[in-house]
């Protein structure tokens, strides 16, 4: 049966050519080798950008007022007017709830507190150095929340020179 043998002629001739083709496409494609050889951008083995000037501090901040001795703080703002705003719009939003319209620690927040918030014109506020009350203002002591991270720092003093000019008013 000549058809059987031209069939099987057909089926080797195929088999051979795809053979034939894959050797062929094997040697001509452009391989670019192993994955591993690959250029590749390798964060691990860049080096560090240099860092821009000024982006991390390396001085200043909390930690050093919290080495500091609150006796040797200087309350850096001047004695003016302007400050002295200043103190009492910080007092009335950020003292007021706990320590009252009359500073003397009778306020709405302030009485679910024990003890009670301290009158600030009284003599234990007073006696202190204005150093030592930005230092308990600042970081906390007691109940006393500490409010470095809710009112900038000359905020803090210029308040301080609010409960002096107070103090002196009343006194
Ligand atoms: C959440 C309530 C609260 C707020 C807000 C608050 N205080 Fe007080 N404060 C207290 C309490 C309570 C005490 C009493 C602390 C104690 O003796 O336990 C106190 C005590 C103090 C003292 C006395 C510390 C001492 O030496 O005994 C000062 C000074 C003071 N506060 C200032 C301020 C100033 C200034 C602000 C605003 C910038 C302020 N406080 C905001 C609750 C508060």
């Amino acid at each position: 049966m000549p058809w059987k043998k031209g069939l099987l002629f057909l089926g080797l001739a195929l088999g051979l050519g795809g053979i034939l083709l894959l050797l062929l496409s094997i040697l001509t494609a452009n391989y670019s080798g192993r994955m591993r050889d690959d250029e590749a951008l390798n964060v691990y083995q860049l080096s560090l950008p240099a860092r821009p000037r000024g982006t991390i501090p390396l001085g200043g901040g909390i930690e050093v007022l919290r080495k500091a001795d609150p006796r040797r703080l200087r309350n850096p703002r001047p004695l003016t007017r302007a400050v002295l705003d200043q103190g009492r719009q910080a007092y009335s939003h950020y003292c007021w709830p706990c320590h009252g319209p009359e500073l003397d620690g009778k306020a709405t927040v302030g009485q679910s507190f024990y003890p009670l918030p301290t009158d600030l014109l009284g003599p234990t506020v007073q006696n202190q150095s204005d150093g030592e009350l930005f230092y308990k203002i600042s970081l906390g002591y007691k109940r006393q929340p500490p409010l470095y991270a809710t009112l900038a720092a000359a905020d803090r003093w210029a308040v301080i020179h609010y409960l002096r000019a107070l103090a002196r008013k009343k006194g």
